[in-house]
This record gives structure tokens, C-alpha cells and sequence, in this order.
């Protein structure tokens, strides 16, 4: 997969791709990730990137044209499965399914905005679809387009490993994880769960779903409504809400 991002501040990637599995990632070749600054496109003298609102009022919006010229100059090769995407507070909510749909795609470009807006035409005209990692609102569409890269990355085959824990994640199978635990067994009296170290695999599996199924209904209990539970997970859950004395 290729992810191209259109940002006035390129330097500010260099972080978070530079390490770990995002690096291996793009090391291995799975991913290419690019960034290009719309103010190489700015075709003036100056290179100026914003503008003041036409109609009045404070604050400065970005210009349509040195945006959707640096999107142009990712975008120009044909036959590309491609999605071009907004970062934008006023966006759909990006989530894990939509993660694992941009995973698809052969080239993402994210669109990062910045100062107090951008112009609509960008999201009217050039953009597939605006997009926000949550309620609140952040200086700019770097951190967010960050997430995504992030988030979509993990979910291509071969970037996380052989044993895929993507799939074993929070979200992916709609329910919260079950706890993990590592050496020593003891620490300042604090023990790891005993069935962990019974050597008695059945019994670990129903132990984590149990509590999966546990961390889910008393952390996140919106998302069992959508999760895909067994009778055997009915039962798990009938059984927690007895001990923790539920209704
Ligand atoms: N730009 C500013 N805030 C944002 C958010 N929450 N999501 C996406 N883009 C943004």
C-alpha cells in the first residue's frame, strides 16, 4: 500500500514512521508512505498557502488551489484503487472497521488541514470523504492523519507477523481484550491469574473469552449489542453477571 499525506508541516512525520512496526512496515516494502506540502504548489511568488474568508470574520482558510494541485501530483497515476480522504473534526468517525475497510485500497492520501479552516471546495471537489478521530478538536490534521496511518497499517497482511495479533485485538472481534500477563509470577505480591501457568489450554481459552466478554460489559458494555456472541459466550456472561452479583 502506498499513503501519500498532503501537509504544510512534513517534518512533523518524521517521528512517528521512523520506528517500530510502522518502520519495519516500510522497510519490508509493505508500505510507502509520502508526504507532500501543498506550498510546493502554491503557484505565487510568496507561496502562500492561506487566504482571509471571502464574506468577512477573523482567522485565515486554506486555499483550495495549492491543495488540490499537491493532491493532483499523488493522485495522476490511473487504475489505482484509491481513496482520498480529509482530516476534519466534522468528519465520519474513523473506527476499527473503517481501518480494516481503507486497508483495501492500494493508496490512501490523507489531507491535513490547517489554520481555522479549509476551503469546501477541497472537501467538495477533491476529496472522497472527510474523516475525524473523535469529538474534539486538535491545531491540525497531522496528529489524526497519523492515527489513520497507523491504524491501517497494522492491518495489512505480513506487517504485524506470522501469528497476526491484530486479530486477537480489542475491536477486531468487537470485544475488549483479555489481560495478558509476563514473568516474574510474582511481583511485591501481586500474582499472575493461576490458570494461566495450569498448563491446561481449554481452560485458558474459556478463562480469556470469559474475560473478554468481562472487560467488555463492565468497560464498554455499547459493544456487545454488535459483537458476534456464541451461546457458549451467553452463557460466560450470565455467569460474570452472577459473580459480580448483576441483575
Ligand atoms: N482536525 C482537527 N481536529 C480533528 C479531528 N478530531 N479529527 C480529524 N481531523 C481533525
Amino acid at each position: 500500500m502506498r499513503i501519500d499525506i498532503v501537509s504544510l508541516f512534513p517534518e512533523m512525520f518524521n517521528g512517528p514512521f521512523g520506528h517500530s512496526i510502522i518502520k519495519r512496515a516500510t522497510d519490508a516494502g509493505i508500505l510507502t508512505i509520502g508526504v507532500v506540502n501543498p506550498r510546493d504548489f502554491a503557484l505565487d511568488k510568496h507561496h502562500i498557502v492561506d487566504d482571509t474568508p471571502f464574506g468577512g470574520g477573523s482567522g485565515m482558510v486554506m486555499k483550495v488551489d495549492p491543495v488540490c494541485r499537491a493532491v493532483e501530483s499523488v493522485s495522476a497515476v490511473p487504475n489505482v484503487r484509491r481513496r482520498i480522504i480529509l482530516m476534519c473534526p466534522g468528519g465520519q468517525q474513523f473506527t476499527q472497521a473503517k481501518a480494516r475497510e481503507l486497508a483495501e485500497y492500494d493508496q490512501l492520501i490523507l489531507v491535513a488541514g490547517h489554520y481555522e479552516g479549509m476551503d469546501e471546495r477541497v472537501r467538495t471537489y477533491v476529496v472522497d470523504e472527510a474523516m475525524s478521530i473523535g469529538d474534539y478538536v486538535l491545531t491540525g490534521g497531522e496528529l489524526p492523519a497519523m492515527v489513520i496511518v497507523d491504524a491501517v497499517a497494522r492491518m495489512l497482511p505480513g506487517v504485524l507477523g506470522a501469528n497476526d495479533a491484530a486479530i486477537q485485538d480489542s475491536f477486531y472481534s468487537g470485544l475488549l481484550e483479555y489481560p495478558q500477563y509476563t514473568r516474574p509470577r510474582e511481583f511485591r505480591g501481586w500474582e499472575v491469574p493461576e490458570v494461566l501457568v495450569s498448563g491446561d489450554h481449554a481452560k485458558i481459552a474459556r478463562w480469556r473469552r470469559k474475560e473478554s466478554l468481562k472487560n467488555t460489559l463492565n468497560r464498554r458494555p455499547d459493544l456487545l449489542e454488535s459483537a458476534n456472541l456464541s451461546p457458549e459466550d451467553a452463557k460466560l456472561l450470565r455467569e460474570i453477571q452472577e459473580e459480580q452479583g448483576d441483575s
